[in-house]
């Protein structure tokens, strides 16, 4: 099979299970248990209406969406880029700013994605070991701090080629301080810094007022989890005017009409509805709060989560355990099989009653 010398060969990553059947509470992929804003299916009845405006291509650039993001950050437009969910605008960014041969730096319990996309583009990378409460160690990030970065300095020669981590971490929920997180962008001039804040909405401060500062730092967000839209697929950047301009240049090398139609059309809905945003962010954020207090009385253990979900362990019961007696009662959880955390669930949160549905669930499984 000669031919096979010449494939790219990649082990992929493998996304949280969409259950068929109906009746499972979905608790899985921190989607949000609301529907989008009501001015979502108001575009939506107008796309159907004009549906013919489907034989045309979309806008490469999505101004009409680029746009209302402009107006609720107050950003100038050509700091936004816009994609096919944040894991399109990861892709494109591990793609553009990690291509100088360093080791790209992400911590050891983090979204698993970024490792695949170093290895689907040959980028080296190190994993640096978060703390024993599930927090990065800002000196692991900072040169002459003697952490982590100084290591890999040392041992291969060579400056970083770019930092990447979540904040507030995934899978964890553990949000770091801005300070933290300004003296990273800051002590790494030479690279460029991307904060993912997919779950930013719901309690982490976020480095957006930072990019004007700081032309090394690219910040990125998802309309997945706090707009409701895991659906449409629509995520965005933001960063310097050159930093998206080099974002923009490889992605209309690989493929201008990223976004679809209708993506750009509901998402320019919802970005402009931001009173139902902060009203289904701040519901989430209530339920969390409460469910907290609901796992501690159980007895169960988990960093201070600041996102949409919790990640939680209880001392009596292994994870996959735990997770399996849940699954037997309909009530699907991420767990994840990996040195560390092999004892923890993931929760997503979801409304009211799943919540409670779960505590109940949760008594019982553990008498
Ligand atoms: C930390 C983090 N970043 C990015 C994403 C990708 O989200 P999406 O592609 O739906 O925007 C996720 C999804 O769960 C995530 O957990």
């Amino acid at each position: 099979m000669s031919w096979e010398k010449n494939v790219r060969k990649v082990e992929p990553y493998v996304a949280g299970e969409q259950p068929k059947d109906p009746e499972i509470i979905k608790l899985n992929t921190n989607e949000c248990p609301y529907p989008p804003s009501s001015a979502v299916r108001v575009a939506a009845i107008q796309l159907a209406d004009h549906y013919d405006r489907l034989r045309l291509y979309p806008d490469m650039d999505a101004t009409t969406l680029v746009n209302a993001l402009s107006e609720y950050y107050h950003v100038d437009p050509a700091k936004i880029f816009v994609g096919v969910g944040s894991d399109d605008v990861l892709a494109m960014s591990f793609l553009t700013f990690f291509c100088g041969g360093g080791s790209v730096l992400f911590p050891d319990i983090t979204y698993s994605f970024y490792d695949v996309w170093a290895e689907l583009y040959r980028i080296p990378y190190v994993q640096v070991p978060l703390d024993e409460k599930f927090e990065l160690r800002p000196q692991d990030y900072i040169s002459g701090a003697g952490g982590a970065l100084d290591e890999v300095v040392k041992k291969t020669g060579t400056e970083p080629g770019g930092i990447i981590f979540p904040n507030p971490n995934a899978p964890t929920g553990v949000a770091q301080p801005l300070e933290q997180i300004e003296e990273i962008i800051k002590s790494n001039p030479d690279c460029v810094v991307i904060v993912d804040e997919a779950y930013v909405d719901f309690g982490a401060p976020s480095a957006l007022p930072l990019i004007d500062k700081y032309e090394n730092l690219l910040v990125v967000q998802t309309f997945s989890k706090s707009r409701a839209m895991a659906g449409l697929r629509i995520g965005c950047a933001f960063g310097s005017e050159k930093l998206i301009g080099y974002l923009k240049d490889a992605k209309f090398s690989f493929n201008s009409y990223t976004m679809n139609l209708p993506a750009i059309m509901l998402g320019t809905a919802a970005a402009k509805d931001a009173s139902y945003f902060r009203d289904i962010v701040s519901k989430v954020v209530s339920t969390r709060e409460w469910f907290k207090k609901e796992l501690t009385r159980l007895g169960f253990e988990f960093p201070d989560s600041q996102a949409n979900f919790v990640f939680a362990r209880h001392p009596q019961m292994p994870g996959a355990e735990l997770f399996a007696k849940l699954r037997d009662k309909k009530i699907c959880v991420r767990y994840f099989n990996k040195p560390r955390i092999n004892d923890y669930l993931r929760i997503t949160i979801g409304t009211d009653a799943q919540m409670r549905a779960v505590v109940k669930a949760l008594e019982e499984i553990l008498g």
